[in-house]
């Protein structure tokens, strides 16, 4: 009896503490981060999510990303964009044209962004989706509800910004934890999809197509080029940091791969990510909510947003990866 009793007040004692541990809640990888509002905390991005170059295609050179989506958001990228384009069978995923390189379908895309999401209730998740064939609201909303994606989706109080944005523990706790990005989308005409954002109706992006390590700027370029302005009527900076090479004789442009593990590190020489970064933050008088960076575990970036996050070394629940060029080129 004595035992009985004491086994179960052990046994009660153990479930409480799972209890309570549980009831910590983190949120992105890191507690102090359920405190932050959405536009208030800097999100790792994979630019070109889609375009992964791997052994299955011989590491092709119009890859952008070594890892897939499932195995980007494991390791911590948080915002994925992708280009879209009309091909035979429906929307794809395609870089520059689906002759160069065919990710597949975009709902299928998002359907194995959406079975991430549902093996992981405490991330908050964004796409930005370039609308390379400008298709309509109702053509992109379509393909985004038939990968059950849509029942994460937020949808802001205004379709134009600046609005509110919620802290990412609110986000979560409502499960409405999956914000859609579109570049571009007439935001008159977003009805029957309200969760699709038109990007440029919130955002404003630096230059993107960099070909010098020194010549990264914080100056908006799209949509505008006034960035003063663009900061004081509320919009949102999303801070490109890739580089791409003009190949040899052309004007066409490759993700520059021998320079991956010095444009994404975090400081020391010409063209860091941190501290491109931080030149913004001074530029801005804010840190930049997005970026979008090629081979996202290399540098590794996730420290620089980390660094800006101010959560370095409190993150949890993270799928470690190479972070050297090297070391991802031949895992
Ligand atoms: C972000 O939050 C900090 C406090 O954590 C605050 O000082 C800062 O003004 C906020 N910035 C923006 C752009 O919301
Ligand atoms: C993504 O890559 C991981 C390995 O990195 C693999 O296990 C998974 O099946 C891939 N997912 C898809 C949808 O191909
Ligand atoms: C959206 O585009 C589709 C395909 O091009 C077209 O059939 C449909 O009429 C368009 N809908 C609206 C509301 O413009
Ligand atoms: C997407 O699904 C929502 C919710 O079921 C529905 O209200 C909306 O009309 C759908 N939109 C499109 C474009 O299919």
């Amino acid at each position: 009896m004595y035992s009985l009793i004491r086994t179960t007040s052990v046994l009660v004692a153990v479930l409480f503490a799972a209890s309570t541990t549980t009831a910590q809640q983190v949120c992105n990888n890191a507690e102090a981060l359920c405190s932050k509002t959405y536009d208030n905390l800097t999100h790792l991005g994979a630019h070109d999510a889609a375009f992964v170059r791997d052994s299955s295609n011989a590491f092709t050179p119009a890859g952008n990303q070594f890892y897939n989506a499932s195995t980007q958001l494991s390791y911590g990228v948080r915002l994925l964009s992708a280009q879209a384009h009309n091909a035979g069978d429906g929307v794809h995923l395609c870089h520059t044209n689906c002759l160069l390189y065919d990710a597949g379908l975009l709902s299928d895309w998002l359907t194995d962004i959406r079975e991430w999401m549902d093996a992981n209730p405490n991330d908050v998740v964004s796409v930005l989706i370039v609308n390379s064939d400008n298709n309509n609201a109702t053509t992109l909303g379509g393909i985004f509800n038939s990968s059950g994606i849509t029942d994460y989706a937020y949808v802001p109080s205004a379709n134009k910004g600046p609005v509110t944005w919620p802290t990412l523990g609110d986000m979560i706790s409502q499960n409405k934890r999956f914000v859609a990005w579109v570049a571009s989308l007439d935001p008159a005409s977003n009805e029957d999809a309200p969760f699709l954002l038109d990007e440029f109706s919130f955002i404003f992006e630096n230059q993107y197509d960099v070909t010098d390590a020194g010549s990264f700027s914080c100056d908006s370029n799209r949509p505008t080029t006034d960035t003063g302005n663009a900061l004081r009527t509320g919009m949102l900076p999303l801070m490109n940091h890739f580089l791409d090479d003009k190949l040899f004789g052309s004007d066409i442009e490759i993700p520059s791969v021998e320079n991956a593990d010095n444009t994404n590190k975090d400081s020391g020489d010409t063209g860091n990510f941190g501290d491109a970064a931080n030149s913004c933050i001074a530029a801005y008088d804010r840190a930049p909510p997005f970026t979008l960076v090629d081979f996202a575990n290399v540098g590794p970036a996730i420290d620089t947003v980390d660094r800006l996050n101010q959560v370095s070394g409190q993150t949890t629940g993270r799928t470690p990866l190479p972070t050297d060029v090297a070391g991802s080129m031949s895992s």
